[in-house]
């Protein structure tokens, strides 16, 4: 996957993503709403809107980012995703203006940065656009030891009467990467959705939080803010600006 660009996964996905992906936690507005309602709040990876929509129609003043046109077009297309402005760019430069009270990142889309160096970047460019008291909040999934043990992997994602969807992945442990191809095989033919992903443990965000005078104020394992633990699959991440004690 040579040609692999920043926008290649959402220039591919961008007409099957809403079907595929229509389900979303109804506690993660909420939390949001709570985080970034006295301010902007701004979402990296935008996307087709699945959340910025309904954030937006909560009460707060939603921005995004995203590198993918066609993404973007689909939210624009939707009924009041077409007010909400968007910068089409990498997430790793934040090339916005002014300051967020909220910056958030959702679904494994901070992974979509391939390298640790772009990673850092986008930690240290947030941390420029927080307003004092600001949270810049993550969703990711824990990586899976047994999952990166096997170094690869086919799994069945749909299978329907007239489809079968199956997610195939080769995985770097030294790079953390993750190349995948989803395969979506109909009577018309084969489709192909290339995916590439840099997997991160959550004591690396950690570092890169410290890196950029960020410090963690809330890890939970829902939307519903279960407690993180040994055992969970998944965590949202909440930082916010270090005080001049906690910074490195
Ligand atoms: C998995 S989708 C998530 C979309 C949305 N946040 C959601 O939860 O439905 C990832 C999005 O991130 C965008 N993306 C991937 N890499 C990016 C980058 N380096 N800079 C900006 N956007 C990027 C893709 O185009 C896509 O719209």
């Amino acid at each position: 996957m040579d040609t692999y660009r920043a926008d290649t996964y959402g220039q591919r996905v961008a007409g099957v993503y809403d079907d595929w992906y229509d389900v979303v936690d109804p506690a993660t507005v909420p939390v949001l709403a709570e985080l970034g309602r006295s301010g902007r709040a701004l979402e990296l990876g935008i996307g087709t809107g699945r959340v910025a929509i309904p954030l937006r129609e909560a009460g707060v003043s939603v921005e995004g980012i995203d590198a993918s046109e066609a993404m973007v077009a689909r939210m624009h297309a939707k009924p009041g995703g077409g007010e909400i402005p968007v910068v089409i760019g990498d997430m790793a430069d934040i090339a916005v203006e002014g300051e967020y009270a909220l910056i958030y990142v959702l679904f494994n889309t901070f992974f979509s940065l391939l390298t640790q160096e772009d990673q850092v970047r986008c930690f240290r460019n947030v941390a420029g656009h927080l307003e004092p008291g600001g949270s810049f909040v993550l969703e990711c999934f824990v990586p899976d030891p047994a999952r990166l043990a096997a170094r690869q992997g086919v799994r069945v994602s749909e299978i329907g009467e007239d489809a079968l969807r199956l997610e195939a992945a080769q995985i770097d442990l030294a790079k953390q990467l993750i190349t995948s191809q989803t395969v979506l095989l109909t009577e018309e033919g084969l489709k192909l959705y290339p995916v590439k992903i840099r997997y991160v443990w959550p004591s690396e965000l950690d570092l890169m939080a410290q890196l950029a005078g960020l410090a963690l104020r809330h890890r939970w394992a829902s939307w519903r803010k279960d407690p993180f633990t040994a055992s969970s699959t998944g965590h949202i991440s909440v930082y916010g600006c270090a005080q001049p004690e906690e910074a490195s």
